[in-house]
């Protein structure tokens, strides 16, 4: 199914990113790899490299979320590497330990500036792409965060939020074009996502929290992406802790689950070592 296909992952430096990569490489796809660390990326793709198959590669095509005017060269690049562009999986993102009090407005704008207006811009410079090849498949990681409201991550809500609706409005639009569009939906898995959420001031917040750390192994989760991916599944929910059933708890019963959440202030905030 993926063999030869061209996938471009962004956040492809740790984490789901990286997983998803290692996997796919694993099944013969070509592969361009995203983010700010070029060292660490040419870690994973020294890693991926192990698993190819003759025919493929990989590309490592580093970027800064945030520039928005290195956009086209990037595109134009992404495509130069063999004439396609098959898979945008926008992954890249960083999420947020801090109540609304404390947290300030240039850091609600990072926010957004990376979870929401980055893949925004990075899908709109690829569509042409994939609308000239009439196929292709766009996904964006998105977060349980992005369908319920959670202590301390009002910026991170919002933006994964915002995303859903971005991404499910542009699938009404693209099917026309054989184009697919997937949004991801993970609770809690390990990676550094914790260590490099920011602070209300915008600062790392360093840590690993409890919640994270007693997530979903990170190459299972690629598993189960990939598998959602090969389904054309609109939506791919991913995880195994108790959030992934306040997913549809919050469709039978919103009430229930927004009096969840509030009983869940206090566990959170210890969960995830924050004075409160
Ligand atoms: N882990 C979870 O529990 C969880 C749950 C729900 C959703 N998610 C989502 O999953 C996605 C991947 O996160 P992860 O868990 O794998 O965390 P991670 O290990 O911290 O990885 C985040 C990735 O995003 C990249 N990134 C961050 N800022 C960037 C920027 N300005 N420009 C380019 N790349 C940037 C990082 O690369 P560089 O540092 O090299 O730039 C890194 O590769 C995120 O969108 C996150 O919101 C994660």
């Amino acid at each position: 199914m993926f063999k030869n296909k061209v996938i471009w992952i962004t956040g492809a430096s740790s984490g789901i990113g990286k997983a998803l990569a290692i996997d796919f490489s694993n099944r013969g796809a070509h592969l361009i790899l995203s983010s700010r660390n070029q060292e660490q990326l040419n870690a994973v793709k020294v890693l991926c490299e192990s698993n190819l198959q003759t025919e493929n590669s990989i590309l490592v095509l580093p970027y800064d979320a945030v520039k928005e005017d290195a956009i086209p060269q990037l595109v134009e690049q992404a495509k130069n590497f063999k004439g396609k562009i098959d898979y945008l999986i926008n992954n890249a993102g960083i999420s947020q330990r801090s109540g609304v009090l404390e947290t300030e407005m240039s850091t609600y704008r990072k926010l957004f500036d990376i979870d929401v207006l980055a893949p925004i811009a990075l899908t709109k410079a690829v569509l042409p792409i994939m609308i000239k090849q009439n196929s292709g498949h766009i996904a964006i990681t998105s977060s349980v965060a992005g369908k319920l409201g959670v202590p301390f991550r009002t910026g991170y809500c919002a933006a994964k939020h915002a995303v859903m609706g971005f991404f499910d409005a542009l699938r009404t639009e693209v099917f026309q074009y054989n184009i697919k569009v997937s949004t991801i939906t993970p609770g809690y898995i390990r990676t550094n996502i914790s260590k490099n959420a920011v602070k209300g001031d915008g600062s790392s917040f360093g840590k690993v929290d409890a919640s994270i750390e007693g997530g979903m192994d990170v190459a299972e989760c690629a598993k189960v992406i990939i598998k959602g991916l090969e389904k054309d599944k609109p939506e791919i929910p991913v995880g195994i802790g108790l959030e992934m059933k306040l997913l549809w708890l919050k469709r039978l019963f919103p009430k229930l689950v927004f009096k969840i959440m509030n009983g869940q202030y206090k566990k959170i905030a210890k969960s995830n070592q924050l004075d409160v």
